[in-house]
């Protein structure tokens, strides 16, 4: 049985003081160990969100990293940098880091590979826009996504992976995908890891499903065969989150 995994896309919100408050507010919420629960958040607000966490069973993640060691890269967070403060989780290839800043298959798959590298576990983002479903070319877009972001990584780092299926469509639209519709795709995805590796890879890997989730529509999205949690942007901020993670 995979651990479900559910964790808040934070995105460019929260100062380190709200940071701090919105950790304080959400922690008796969120406390369930029956699934994991991760925060990834802006940079700044790791160290404060971190402390405010401790002795809880939330996980401060980062919301990106860049994939070389250390240098002359004004502006970037290293690998090193995260795992210095306890960091296990990053958010790579998010749609809106490739809109917005240029991200592309390649330079997902050189982060993964570097997140791998310093034990850090990738939550690997993937999903269409709506020109893609309506063209219905959706599962050849997303199995060249996941085929590139995986290119060179094992089998063992494979199994330890997150993937977030995110219909771009979905995400911050408050249009959320049918249950049938993000199903199918996390299957699909399952069944390229299957041919990229082997079913014991495919059954191990967690596949998030991500896009306007809310207190409303997880239950029935989590129940899903091939789906393992939620990449949740919105409802992450407030309240709701808590019965995101107590979904059942
Ligand atoms: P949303 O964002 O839940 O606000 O749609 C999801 C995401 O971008 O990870």
């Amino acid at each position: 049985m995979r651990k479900k995994i559910i964790a808040g896309n934070w995105k460019m919100n929260m100062t380190p003081s709200q940071a701090v408050a919105l950790v304080n507010e959400l922690k008796p919420l969120v406390a369930n160990e029956e699934v994991d629960v991760v925060f990834c958040v802006p940079a700044i607000d790791i160290i404060p969100a971190m402390e405010a966490a401790k002795g809880s069973n939330i996980n401060i993640g980062a919301e990106n990293m860049y994939f070389e060691e250390s240098g002359a890269y004004t502006g970037e967070i290293s690998p090193a940098m995260l795992t210095d403060v306890g960091v296990k989780y990053v958010v790579l290839g998010h749609s809106e880091r490739r809109e917005y800043f240029a991200e592309t298959d390649q330079t997902v798959n050189k982060k993964v590979l570097k997140a791998f590298e310093h034990g850090i576990t990738p939550i690997i983002c993937c999903g269409e826009t709506l020109e893609q479903r309506e063209q219905g070319v959706t599962i050849d877009f997303i199995r060249q996504q996941i085929k590139i972001a995986f290119l060179n990584v094992t089998a063992d780092q494979a199994k330890s992976a997150v993937i977030a299926y995110e219909p771009i469509w979905a995400i911050g639209t408050g249009k959320v995908a049918t249950t049938a519709q993000a199903q199918e795709v996390c299957a699909a995805i399952r069944a390229c890891i299957n041919e990229l590796y082997d079913e014991a890879t495919g059954s191990a890997i967690r596949i998030q499903y991500g896009g306007s989730v809310s207190a409303d529509s997880a239950a029935e999205l989590f129940a899903q065969p091939d789906i393992d949690g939620g990449l949740v942007g919105g409802a992450s901020l407030k309240a709701d989150f808590g019965k995101i993670v107590n979904y059942k």
